[in-house]
This record gives structure tokens, sequence and C-alpha cells, in this order.
């Protein structure tokens, strides 16, 4: 089984190649949480079989949606199959590994490996941060099949690949200021600063894209309400730019994965 969480596609993609790998369809864990609004989200799971969650680092921690997914997920028939952690990162993860174990573990399963991969960054919400110029981009995507691909390999057991990008002070960033952002950016009463121009088209794609149902369309305009996990899908998926965060990202790029 292979579940993920993407705001901008890129742990869609690799999620995607790890499907393509092992024969499987990758689950989209908001679809999932939004099947049980409250409830378990309950799976069987085979001897032989393994389990692997892909989904992006967000402020040195694992997005919020998917540990959402995790504090309700019961696995039926677990007895220690394999269960693996992808995250995709822009640039450093710090202790995401520690916290998604942490989180499996309260569920009463071992995380086996966690590997990261590295995609283009998409947070673009606070100042001093942005997308990677167009070489940087590039690059990422044309390094992420070679990453992914060893990530198989070690699953598979055919080659043995650790790599996961922890960075400086990964205490200070996975223990204060993921917590600090989780707790006032990403938690289920979060407001956010979203806004669309005239250039709006009223497509609804920021609303269908959406994995917690906070953008809703009214009179054919997007409208923001609370409990955004900022996955930054909404504003760097519109077709026509039209959405900002209050007045940071007015000069800065957008990104999606371009197989998105
Ligand atoms: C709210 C937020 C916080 C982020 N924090 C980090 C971070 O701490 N470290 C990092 O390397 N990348 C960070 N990123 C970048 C994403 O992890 C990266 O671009 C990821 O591949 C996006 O995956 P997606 O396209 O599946 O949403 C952050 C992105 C967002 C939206």
């Amino acid at each position: 089984m292979i579940f993920y969480f993407t705001g901008t596609g890129n742990s869609l993609w690799v999620a995607r190649q790890l499907g393509a790998a092992f024969g499987e369809s990758p689950i989209a864990v908001a679809d999932e949480l939004s099947r049980h609004p409250s409830g378990e989200c309950i799976y069987d799971i085979k001897y032989g079989e393994h389990l692997i969650l892909v989904f992006p680092v967000h402020s040195w921690g694992p997005a919020e949606m998917m540990l959402r997914f995790v504090s309700r997920m019961t696995l039926h028939g677990y007895v220690h199959q394999p269960v693996y952690a992808v995250c995709t990162c822009g640039d450093t993860c710090g202790w995401t590994d520690r916290i998604i174990s942490g989180a499996l573990s309260r569920r009463g399963i071992d995380l086996t490996a966690c590997w990261s991969v590295r995609m283009p960054n998409n947070y673009i919400l606070m100042k001093g941060f942005g997308v990677d110029s167009d070489e940087v981009r590039e690059t990422k995507l044309l390094t992420a099949p070679n990453e992914v691909r060893a990530v198989v390999d070690a699953i598979k057991g055919v080659k043995e690949y650790r790599s996961y990008l922890i960075g400086t002070h990964p205490w200070l960033k996975s223990r204060v200021i993921s917590r600090l952002f989780r707790h006032f950016l990403a938690g289920p009463d979060s407001k956010t600063k979203f806004h669309v121009s005239d250039a709006c088209i009223g497509c609804g794609l920021c609303a269908r894209a959406c994995p917690t149902g906070t953008v809703v369309m009214q009179d054919g305009r997007p409208v923001w309400g609370r409990g955004c996990v900022q996955c930054t899908a909404c504003i760097n998926r519109c077709p026509v730019r039209a959405i900002d965060w209050g007045n940071i990202t007015q000069q800065q790029g957008r990104y999606r994965h371009p197989e998105l």
C-alpha cells in the first residue's frame, strides 16, 4: 500500500514512481480523511505486503495531513511488515523522520526506514523564502528519478541506500519551529492571508485542489475559511496567477510539478 499527501505534485510524482515500480496505485490521504471525517482509517495489510508513506516536509516536520492520517490509521493484520517513509523536501528535513516514526509508534507501528528526495521548493508564503531558480529546479527534477530508483532498489533489497537530508540544528527546527508552525499556521483553526484578484477566471481549481476544504467557491470566486495547512496548492496551482498571500507573494514565482 502506498499513501501520499501532496500540495503541488512533487510527492504525488514520487508516489506514482513507487506505484509503477511495485504495481500499486497510490492512495491520497486527503481523500481518505474526508471519507472518514472523524473515524478511524482502517486497512488490511497482508503478510509479505509493505506500507509506504510519501509526503512533503513542512517546516522540518511531516506535512500536517500525513500526521493526521497516521494518527487515525489502523492496520489490520499488521505483524511487523516493513513500513517506509519517503519525504520530499526543497532543502533539508530536520527530524521529520523521528516525528513520523513517533506518530507511527503511537499506533503500534514500527518505521523500517525513511528517505528524503530533494525536489523543487514550493514554499512562498513568508519573506525570505521562494521557489528555486530555473537552473536549480531543473537540476532537482533531473536528479529526482535516480533518487527514487535508489529507494526502490533499497526496498526491493537489491542495493543498500541511505539518503536523508537532516540539515543543521534539527532540534531547534523540528522541536521548536515546526511545533509553532503546526500550532499557529497549520492547525485546525488557522486563518489565511490568501486573496484573489480580478484575474480570477472562476475555474475552481483552487477549491478542488485544497485538501482541507478550506477554499470554497462563492459566486464564482474562491473564499478561504479556516483550517488551512499551508500546502500552497491553491496559490501555486492557480492557472492565471490570481491568488496572493498578503503582500508577500506578488513578486514571487510559482511552482507545481510539471507532470501534475
Ligand atoms: C508550508 C511549507 C513548509 C515547507 N518546509 C520545508 C522544510 O522545512 N524543509 C524543506 O526542505 N522544504 C520545505 N518545504 C518545501 C517542500 O517540502 C517541497 O517543495 C516538497 O517537495 C513539496 O511537495 P508537494 O509538491 O508534494 O507538496 C516546505 C513547503 C511548504 C508548503
